[in-house]
């Protein structure tokens, strides 16, 4: 752009605009020539006033060429700004489409929670109640309440986290049974999942943290053939139709008479391999007949009542379901075999 004639203006503008190395301070550039207020060249116009009326018109021709050159130098300018900002953003922000993309890693389902989610409807499927118990309890009904006498080993602090003289970290999900019998008339059907705490040295078969289900039922005339129709009926779900279930005679406090409750192995179908130590049968859980003395301590009447009650690990039946041979796979968080559930 020129101008045939010379203007002091005109060539500080051209040093202006020269020095304007992107949009925003050409946009000031444009003000200071030409805001309306207090650009350079329409303060100049305002002067024109008070030229003589021969001198006016010349003067006022050179002012308008003059604004003309500005205008169309600036939009010249922002025209080359523009086209150079956008071909370096261009560049900047050039996406490469051929990359490999990132791998979006989904979570697994822990093989605990897992065996839980197969075992919760079986028990549901049956008509039981899944309720809870806190793993802070008190010794009243992690021991008292459940017929275990002072003396009993598992008291010890061997054996049991105390957090006080008088609260625990429950040792089993058997403290829920008297809890739900003070709550909830007869008849009960419950299911209790949950952690209980021993202290136990960690190995492939112990954890001082492990997890197991109570089951509660009380009723009238409950005998010991619902309960091995109840867990008959459970294992064949849980594992297969053929799955057998033997009661061995047991002892703990809280049952009369007790038993503990073997399956036949799922792996050899009863014949005797690896797993079953070459018995057959596997033990799976304790059971037995709600002892009159926690009955009571419930608050049912022993006289009307009778219920049957079992304890089992949770764990063990993942590892035999999963045929996970080691229990501390299942709470080292080793995400390389999480994944595989
Ligand atoms: N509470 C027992 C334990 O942790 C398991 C148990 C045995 C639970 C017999 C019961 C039962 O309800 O009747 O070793």
């Amino acid at each position: 752009m020129s101008l045939n004639f010379s203007h002091p203006l005109w060539d500080t503008f051209q040093k202006d605009l020269e020095s304007a190395g992107d949009v925003a301070s050409l946009s000031e550039v444009r003000d200071r020539y030409l805001s309306r207020t207090k650009g350079l060249i329409s303060l100049e116009m305002k002067q024109l006033g008070k030229l003589s009326p021969e001198e006016r018109p010349v003067a006022g021709q050179r002012l308008n060429l003059l604004k003309n050159a500005v205008l169309e130098s600036l939009d010249q300018a922002l025209e080359v700004l523009k086209k150079t900002e956008a071909d370096s953003r261009l560049g900047r922000e050039r996406l490469d489409v051929t990359l490999p993309g990132h791998e979006f890693r989904s979570g697994s389902v822990h093989p605990i929670r897992r065996i839980w989610q197969e075992m919760e409807p079986i028990f549901v499927g049956m008509g039981f109640q899944v309720v809870e118990g806190p793993e802070i309890e008190s010794d009243f009904y992690n021991f008292e309440a459940l017929n275990i006498p002072e003396s009993h080993p598992a008291r010890n602090d061997q054996d049991t986290f105390y957090i006080t003289p008088h609260t625990l970290l429950r040792t089993h999900t058997s403290p829920a049974q008297v809890r739900t019998m003070e709550k909830q008339a007869p008849p009960i059907r419950i299911v209790v999942p949950g952690r209980v705490y021993r202290r136990d040295a960690v190995d492939a078969t112990h954890s001082p943290m492990f997890h197991q289900v109570e089951g509660l039922l009380v009723d009238r005339n409950v005998t010991m053939a619902d309960l091995k129709g109840t867990l008959e009926c459970f294992f064949r779900a849980l594992f297969s139709p053929d799955t057998g279930v033997r009661l061995r005679p047991s002892y703990f406090p809280f049952v009369e008479p007790g038993a503990e409750v073997d399956i036949s192995c799922p792996f050899c179908s009863g014949r005797g391999c690896r797993v079953c130590k070459k018995s057959g049968w596997i033990e799976i859980l304790g059971a037995g007949m709600v002892h009159p003395r926690v009955l009571t301590m419930g608050g049912i009447d022993p006289e009307q009542y009778t219920g049957y009650a079992w304890g089992m690990g949770i764990d063990r039946i993942a590892m035999l379901k999963y045929q996970i041979d080691d229990l501390r796979l299942l709470f080292e968080n080793d995400i390389r075999f999480l994944r595989q559930f």
